[in-house]
């Protein structure tokens, strides 16, 4: 059986950090009620010349030198975004380009902050059924230019960045011993639509919009819909939370962080927390976070890591490997 194995890793953020401080200035928020509602004590911005597909591609070189291999080793370039530089073409395309990259192909894929949990899917599918054998999965965001700057309701809460892996088909056992991806689940529903959204778009508005969210409503949402899809995984394949050595969840608010991870069972000591430097940065949050963890020793080969989101549409999944 194949499976995909993740072979590198790589991370790239802005220059510009905004501190909580900063937003005092600028909203009527304080240090303190960002920190207590949501954990986030600074998160990066995108500045002049800093694009989606700009960090994207300094991610992705991050995870070609890692993994010891070129563009030229790769045969697919999946991006998870919902702020492309562009509304076409892809941010995908234009990543090839900039990474000199001119065979195999690529496109973009939208499921808000579940699109890296999607992304990564998507490869799995691709390599399983033999249509590539090394893909470069991207989350890359710049939130910063959807935000409106005046609603302290949202802008406290979102930040830029991009992480990427390269998963790599390799032959597997079948049984939960192999590395790699060992299930996915996704969901979504769309009949949440209103309570997380873009207020434009190209075939509406014709302008880019803002993101507007029912915080509330959405939090009320998260832990059950996290918790549903992680048990669909622990079904699949017969792993309990006992099993988990690292849970990477997507990193919107340490609430929901600590609220999902209760529910199943999984210690704090064994979750990466990383949304108080990079505040929410929706597809691109839990390659950062994998990163993190990955470079500093605590994911090792042979850990079992549990991936998680939950975001606008809405959509949820999870993804269980064998790091
Ligand atoms: N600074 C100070 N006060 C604020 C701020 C702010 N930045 N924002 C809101 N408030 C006020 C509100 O106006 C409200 O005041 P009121 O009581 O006088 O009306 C009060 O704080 C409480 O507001 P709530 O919305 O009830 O606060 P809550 O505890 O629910 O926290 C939050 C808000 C942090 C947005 C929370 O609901 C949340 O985290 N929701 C989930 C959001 C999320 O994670 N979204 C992303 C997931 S999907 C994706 O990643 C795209």
């Amino acid at each position: 059986m194949i499976r995909s194995v993740v072979r590198g890793f790589g991370t790239a953020l802005p220059k510009r950090v905004l501190t909580n401080a900063e937003l005092e200035s600028m909203v009527d928020t304080s240090d303190e009620w960002i920190v207590q509602r949501t954990g986030i004590q600074q998160r990066y911005i995108a500045g002049e010349g800093e694009t989606t597909a700009s960090l994207g591609e300094g991610a992705a070189r991050a995870a070609l030198d890692k993994a010891g291999l070129t563009a030229a080793d790769i045969d697919l370039i999946i991006v998870a975004t919902s702020t492309p530089d562009n509304t076409f073409p892809a941010t995908a395309v234009n990543i090839q380009n900039r990474l000199g990259m001119h065979h195999g192909f690529a496109f973009d894929l939208q499921a808000v902050c579940s699109g890296f949990v999607y992304a990564v899917t998507t490869a799995d599918a691709y390599i399983r059924g033999g249509l590539a054998k090394r893909v470069l999965v991207i989350g890359t965001e710049t939130f910063s230019r959807i935000l409106d700057w005046t609603d302290r309701t949202t802008c406290v809460l979102f930040g830029d960045g991009a992480g990427a892996i390269v998963l790599e088909a390799r032959e597997g056992t079948g049984t939960n011993t192999d590395r790699g991806v060992l299930t996915t689940q996704l969901r979504s529903d769309g009949a949440h639509r209103d309570k997380l959204f873009v207020d434009g778009g190209p075939s509406t508005t014709g302008t880019v919009g803002h993101l507007r969210m029912e915080g509330r409503e959405v939090f009320k949402h998260a832990v059950g819909m996290i918790t549903d899809v992680v048990y669909s995984s622990f079904d699949a394949t017969g792993l309990t939370a006992d099993d988990i050595d690292w849970l990477v969840p997507h990193q919107a608010n340490k609430r929901i962080i600590d609220g999902s991870a209760k529910k199943l069972g999984i210690p704090l000591e064994k979750v990466v927390v990383t949304v108080d430097q990079h505040g929410n940065t929706s597809a691109a949050s839990i390659p950062l976070a994998l990163a993190a963890a990955a470079s500093d020793g605590r994911i090792k080969e042979g850990d079992i890591v549990l991936l998680e989101a939950m975001g606008g549409g809405f959509t949820w999944g999870a993804v269980l490997l064998r790091w």
